[in-house]
C-alpha cells in the first residue's frame, strides 16, 4: 500500500517518453471476465532525446498476452504498471498489443470499467483508463482512438462517430486525437429520447439522451438544455460542435456528477431525469447546469486540455465560470449570481479556512481525485470573473479566440492561459498568477472618510496563512464599487478599482454630501469583506442599493450581524432587520426569486464560518436556536400580509420550470414556511396534500419538518416514492437535514436499518450520511454521535468506494473551528478512521492533512 502513496510534484513535470499515433480497442463484454485488447502505435517523443523504456500504467489487470510488433513478448509487471526496458524497444515506432481481463461486475470503485443495474459503463477521469488496460494514463498523451465493442446488449456506445455495426457488436472512430481519462464505453438496454441540432456552419448532429427504460419520459429537459447550450456556446464563444453525434447516458451509481467524455457525456442520473413530478426547481436549474456544463468542456477540456492534473482548473474553472454565464443568460443574472457565491461561501471559504487549503493550482497531490474540490472549481471560476473584470468585456473575448486558435489540439498550462491574456492585451499579469498559487481568502479591510468634500476609500488587504504556505504577498483585486447619495440615488456608478498593494487609498471628489459606499458590487473578488457599519446604513443599503447582489448582500450582511449579537450577547431580534426584510419582500417591484432570497437565512454552518473568522469559538446548539428565534420573530414581524403573499403567488398555471415561475414558487414556500410556524402546520399539510410538483411537496414537508409535525405526509411520500432512487434520496436527505440537534444521529441510525438505504450507491450514502454531516448543529451535536456515525460509515465504505469516501470525509474539514470537547471528540474518529487497516489512500491522504 506504501509504494501507492507516493506525493506528486507539479515541478517534477516532464514530457511522456513516447508519442502514440493510434489507438485501437477491442472489448469482450462479460461482467466478471471482460477482455480488452489494445493495439498501440507508438513512436519516440522527441522532446526526450536518449533511449527510454516504455512505462504503461495499469492497475487491476490480468495480463493474457503481450505483443511488440507481433512478437510475443513476457514485460515487467507489477500492481501499477508494465514496463519494456529500453534495450528491447525498436528505435523507431513500434505496435505494442496487450489483452487483459477485467471484472466490471467486481468493480464497486466506480472507476474504470464497472457495471450498473446491468449496464456497462466507464468513468476514466482522472486515472480510470488504467484500470480498463495497459496505458500512458495521463493527458498530455493524445491520440485517434478506435473502438470495437463486442456485446449481446441491444445499445453499444463509445467516443466519436459510428461507423458500422452489426448483431452483437459496434465500431466507432473519434477523429480527434484525446487523452485516455476522455474515453467512454456505455452498453446497456436502454433507451432514447432524441432530437438533432444544425450548427452553424451546417453540420447535423444527432443527439440522444439514453436513460433506462421507463425513463424516457423524463429526459425532455435535459435535452432541451443540451440544445440551449448549443446554441449558446455558438453565439457567445463561437464555438460549434464537431463531431455527428452526441450522446449523454444516465447512470445511477456515480460518484461525482456527470463526465464531460468526447460525444458520450455520461451523467450522474440525478441530474439527466426531471419531471414535474418528481423533480424540484433547483433540480431543473442545475440539470441545465450540468448539462451546460459538460458540454462546454468540448472545447475546454477536450480540443483544448490539461497538460497534466495540476493544471486541473484549467478546463474546470473556466467551464464552471462559462456555466455561470450562460446560467446567468437563461435565468435571473442578479438572481444567479447570489446563489453562486452562497454556494461559494458555504464550500469553498469553507474549505479555503481550514486544513484543507490548498492553491486553485495545488502543487503536490497524493490522489488526484482528492483535488476535484470548491478551490478547483468554483474559486478557479471566480479567478477567471476577476480576470475578465480587469481587462473588460472586449479583451477578454479577444483573449477567449486567441486561446482557442492557439491551443487547440493542445495540452495546455495555466501559463499558457495567463500569456493569451497577456499578449491580447499588453498586461503583465505575474502578480495576477498569485490567486492560482496561493490559497486562502483574503481579508479586505475597509475604512472610509470624508474630509473637505473629499470622500476617501481604504482598502488594506491580509492574506491568511494556510498549510504550507505561511507568508503571502499581496493579490490584485478587482473592487467594484458604487456609491450613493443619502437619498439613495446613485452619485458613482459602478467603478473598479484595482487595487495591488497590500494598503491603498481611492479618492473621490466633487460630491455635495458624505456618500454610503456600496463595496465589492457583485462580489467582484472572492475575499471577505471586513468593514464594521451600522445597522441603519445596511438597512438603507438592502432598500436602495442598485446593484442587486449588494442589495442582497446588505440584508445577509446585516442578518449576520444580528446573529452574531445574538449568539454571542444574547441580544434580541434586530429592528433594523426585521423591517428591512418586510421592506423587500411585499415590494412587488422585486422579481419574487430575489425575494425569496433576501428571506433566506444564512446557513448554520456559515455562521459559524463567520464567527470563527471573527476568532470567536462558534457554538453550534446556540446557533442553531438563534436562527429558529430569528425566523419565529420574522414570521410574526410579516404578519398577516404573508397570506395574502401566499395566496396571490398562485396563479394556478400549468406547470413550467421557467425561472420566473420557478421564483414564485420559491417566494410562496418561503412565506408558507413562516406562516406554518403560526398555523401549527395546518396550511402546509393542505398545501402537500394538494402539490402540483415536488418543488411544492418538498417545501410543504419542510416547512412540517421545521415545526417537528408531519410524520404522516413523511409516511405518504415514502409509499407513493418507495421504488424511486432518486425522489427517495431526497425523502432520506429531507428528514436528516431537518432533524433536531440530538435526534440527528439516532434518527440517521435508524434510517440505514432500512432496506432501501443502499450505501453502496454514492447518492444513497451521500444522501444519508452526507445529510446527517451536513446537518450542522446535529453533527457537531457535543455528544459526539455524528462524528461517530459518521466516520464508522467512512471506514465502512471506504474499503468498496475510496472516492466517495475521501470526497465525505471533508464533514470534519472544520473540526478545528469548535471548542476543546468537541475538537477532541472529532479528532480522535480522525485518528481511528487513520488506524484502520488497508485505509485506501485516497482516504488516508484527507485524513491525514485533516490532522496535520
Ligand atoms: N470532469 C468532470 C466534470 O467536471 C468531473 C469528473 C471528476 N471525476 C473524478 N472521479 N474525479 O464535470
Ligand atoms: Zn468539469
Amino acid at each position: 500500500m506504501t509504494a501507492a502513496q507516493k506525493t506528486i510534484h507539479l515541478a517534477d513535470y516532464q514530457p511522456f517518453t513516447h508519442l502514440l499515433d493510434g489507438v485501437e480497442l477491442t472489448f469482450r463484454l462479460a461482467p466478471s471476465a471482460t477482455r480488452v485488447v489494445a493495439r498501440l502505435a507508438f513512436r519516440p517523443n522527441p522532446a526526450r532525446p536518449g533511449r527510454h523504456p516504455l512505462r504503461l500504467d495499469g492497475e487491476g489487470l490480468k495480463l493474457l498476452s503481450c505483443q511488440l510488433d507481433g512478437q510475443p513478448i513476457t514485460p515487467k509487471t507489477d500492481k501499477r504498471s508494465l514496463t519494456i526496458l529500453a534495450k528491447d524497444l525498436p528505435q523507431g515506432p513500434f505496435t505494442l498489443e496487450t489483452e487483459v481481463e477485467i471484472a466490471p461486475d467486481a468493480n464497486t470503485a466506480l472507476e474504470g470499467l464497472y457495471m450498473s443495474n446491468g449496464m456497462y459503463c466507464t468513468q476514466c477521469e482522472a486515472e480510470g483508463f488504467r484500470k480498463i488496460t495497459y496505458y500512458p494514463d495521463r493527458p498530455d498523451v493524445m491520440a485517434r482512438f478506435k473502438v470495437r465493442i463486442e456485446s449481446d446488449l441491444p445499445v453499444l456506445l463509445s467516443n466519436g462517430n459510428p461507423v458500422a455495426k452489426g448483431k452483437g457488436w459496434a465500431e466507432w472512430d473519434d477523429p480527434w486525437p484525446k487523452p485516455a481519462y476522455l474515453f467512454a464505453l456505455v452498453a446497456g438496454d436502454l433507451k432514447a429520447r432524441s432530437g438533432t441540432f444544425r450548427t452553424f456552419s451546417g453540420r447535423k448532429v444527432a443527439l440522444n439522451v439514453w436513460v433506462r427504460p421507463g425513463d424516457e419520459d423524463r429526459c425532455a429537459y435535459a435535452l432541451d438544455s443540451l440544445i440551449r447550450s448549443m446554441k449558446w456556446e455558438e453565439e457567445v464563444y463561437g464555438r460549434e460542435y464537431d463531431l455527428d453525434v452526441f450522446n449523454i447516458v444516465a447512470v445511477d451509481d456515480f460518484n461525482m456528477g456527470a463526465m464531460e467524455n468526447k460525444g458520450l457525456n455520461i451523467f450522474n442520473s440525478r441530474y439527466v431525469l426531471a419531471s414535474p413530478e418528481t423533480a424540484t426547481d433547483e433540480d431543473y436549474a442545475r440539470i441545465e447546469a450540468i448539462i451546460a456544463h459538460e458540454y462546454f468542456h468540448n472545447w475546454t477540456g477536450n480540443r483544448i486540455t490539461c497538460r497534466d492534473w495540476f493544471q486541473l482548473c484549467l478546463k474546470e474553472g473556466l467551464t464552471v465560470f462559462r456555466d455561470h454565464q450562460f446560467s446567468g443568460d437563461m435565468r435571473s443574472a442578479a438572481v444567479r449570481r447570489i446563489e453562486d457565491v452562497v454556494a461559494l461561501r458555504a464550500r469553498q471559504f469553507r474549505e479555503d479556512a481550514g486544513p484543507l487549503a490548498h492553491p486553485v493550482r495545488p502543487e503536490s497531490f497524493v490522489e488526484i481525485n482528492n483535488f476535484y474540490t470548491a478551490t478547483v472549481y468554483e474559486k478557479g471560476a471566480e479567478v477567471i470573473g476577476m480576470l475578465k473584470t480587469l481587462v473588460g468585456d472586449a479583451a477578454y473575448k479577444r483573449a477567449l479566440d486567441l486561446y482557442f486558435d492557439r491551443h487547440d489540439g493542445d495540452a495546455a498550462t495555466i501559463e499558457d492561459w495567463l500569456k493569451v491574456f497577456e499578449d491580447a492585451t499588453g498586461r503583465d499579469l505575474s502578480q495576477f498568477k498569485l490567486w492560482y498559487s496561493e490559497a486562502g481568502t483574503p481579508r479586505l479591510k475597509v475604512q472610509d472618510d470624508w474630509t473637505d468634500g473629499v470622500y476617501t476609500l481604504t482598502f488594506a488587504q491580509e492574506n491568511p496563512a494556510t498549510p504550507g504556505q505561511p507568508t503571502k504577498q499581496p493579490k490584485v483585486i478587482p473592487i467594484n464599487v458604487g456609491l450613493l447619495n443619502p437619498n439613495g440615488d446613485e452619485v458613482v456608478p459602478t467603478i473598479m478599482l484595482e487595487m495591488t498593494r497590500e494598503s491603498q487609498s481611492f479618492r473621490f471628489e466633487g460630491l455635495a454630501a458624505r456618500p454610503i459606499p456600496s463595496i465589492l458590487r457583485g462580489f467582484s473578488a472572492p475575499v471577505i469583506l471586513d468593514r464594521a457599519v451600522a445597522p441603519s446604513e445596511r438597512a438603507f443599503l438592502l432598500a436602495h442599493d442598485t446593484d442587486p447582489f449588494n442589495r442582497w448582500e446588505a440584508g445577509r450582511a446585516l442578518a449576520k450581524d444580528v446573529m452574531v449579537d445574538m449568539v454571542t450577547k444574547g441580544a434580541e431580534v434586530s429592528a433594523d432587520w426585521l423591517d428591512g426584510v418586510a421592506a423587500v419582500v411585499f415590494d412587488e417591484s422585486l422579481d419574487p426569486a430575489f425575494r425569496a432570497l433576501c428571506l433566506r437565512l444564512p446557513a448554520e454552518d456559515d455562521m459559524a464560518q463567520t464567527i470563527h473568522a471573527a476568532k470567536r469559538v462558534p457554538d453550534p446548539g446556540r446557533i442553531h436556536a438563534a436562527r429558529r428565534e430569528m425566523l419565529g420573530a420574522l414570521s410574526v414581524r410579516l404578519g398577516e400580509r404573508l397570506q395574502r403573499l401566499y395566496d396571490n403567488l398562485d396563479d394556478g398555471a400549468p406547470f413550467s420550470p421557467d425561472a420566473g415561475q420557478a421564483g414564485r414558487r420559491a417566494l410562496r414556500i418561503a412565506a408558507l414556511g413562516l406562516l406554518t410556524r403560526r398555523d401549527g402546520g395546518k396550511m402546509a399539510s393542505l398545501a402537500f396534500a394538494r402539490a402540483k410538483s415536488m418543488t411544492e411537496s418538498i417545501g410543504a414537508l419542510s416547512a412540517l419538518l421545521d415545526i417537528r409535525q408531519g410524520a404522516a405526509e413523511v409516511a405518504a411520500f415514502a409509499t407513493r416514492w418507495v421504488g424511486d432512487r432518486n425522489v427517495m434520496d431526497k425523502w432520506y436527505s429531507l428528514l436528516i437535514s431537518h432533524a433536531e440537534p440530538a435526534e440527528a444521529a439516532p434518527l440517521t441510525v435508524r434510517l440505514t436499518g432500512r432496506d432501501d438505504f443502499d450505501w453502496r450507491n454514492p447518492n444513497r450514502f451521500r444522501s444519508v450520511i452526507g445529510a446527517l454531516a451536513g446537518n450542522h448543529a446535529g453533527f457537531h451535536h457535543r455528544s459526539g454521535a455524528g462524528y461517530r456515525l459518521v466516520a464508522d460509515w467512512l471506514i465502512r465504505l471506504d474499503p468498496l468506494n475510496p472516492q466517495t469516501a475521501a470526497r465525505v470525509s471533508t464533514a470534519f474539514e472544520t473540526w478545528p473551528r469548535y471548542d476543546a470537547a468537541r475538537r477532541r471528540r472529532a479528532k480522535a474518529e480522525l485518528e481511528r478512521i487513520l488506524t484502520t487497516p488497508t485505509l485506501s489512500p485516497d482516504l488516508r491522504e484527507m485524513v491525514e492533512r485533516m490532522l496535520a
